[in-house]
């Protein structure tokens, strides 16, 4: 039962990965250079809304999934690998792993929610205001905020990466019960 459940686990903490990191591979290698072609703004603007919304919703679930169920797996991981109790989390190198993979999560969530909720939406409003002229926003005002937006999500995507590394550490037990 005890492998049963850290199986069932481990594929939902994988299937929120993918969820969570292969839209951001999506949207940086095949969405912004297809859609710097598209030369009729209006078209281009509500794809990237839409996207963007299905971005939010599909990676939000990841994110949902890697937490709950990595959750899991911390909550269980002394009972899994029979761990008495009065050992300290420290004690191995388990301890250390799973602390700078939180760290690093909590750097990206920042960023994360920076380029969802502030950066992200002031690019498409600022795009959308040059296109129908509604406000004066300038080539200047765009490239400034798209250049923020681009170092936020490869931030994002690169961090993402570096957690991968974290968790995989933790996985390689030949490793990580080194003390
Ligand atoms: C963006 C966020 C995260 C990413 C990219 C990530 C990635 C990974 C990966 C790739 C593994 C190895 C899975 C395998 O066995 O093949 C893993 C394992 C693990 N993750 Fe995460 N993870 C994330 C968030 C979390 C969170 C929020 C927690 C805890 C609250 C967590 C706890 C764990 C634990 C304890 C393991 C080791 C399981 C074991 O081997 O017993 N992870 N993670």
């Amino acid at each position: 039962m005890e492998d049963t459940l850290h199986i069932i686990f481990i594929w939902i903490h994988i299937l929120g990965l993918v969820l969570f990191l292969g839209p951001q591979f999506f949207l940086a290698f095949a969405w912004v250079p297809t859609s710097r072609g598209i030369t009729d703004m209006p078209i281009r603007i509500k794809a990237m809304r839409t996207l963007t919304r299905r971005f939010l919703w599909i990676g939000g679930l990841g994110l949902v999934l890697l937490i709950v169920a990595g959750g899991y797996l911390i909550g269980d991981w002394r009972k899994y690998y029979n761990i008495p109790s009065d050992t300290s989390f420290f004690h191995y190198y388990f301890g250390s792993i799973f602390v700078a993979k939180m760290v690093v999560l909590l750097v990206m969530l920042v960023l994360l929610s920076l380029h969802t909720f502030r950066t992200g939406p002031r690019l498409i409003d600022a795009m959308e205001a040059q296109a129908t002229g509604s406000k004066t926003v300038t080539d200047a005002d765009v490239r400034s905020l798209r250049m923020q937006s681009m170092f936020l999500s490869i931030s994002v995507l690169v961090l993402t990466l570096v957690i991968m590394v974290g968790g995989v550490m933790l996985n390689t037990t030949t490793f990580s019960f080194k003390s």
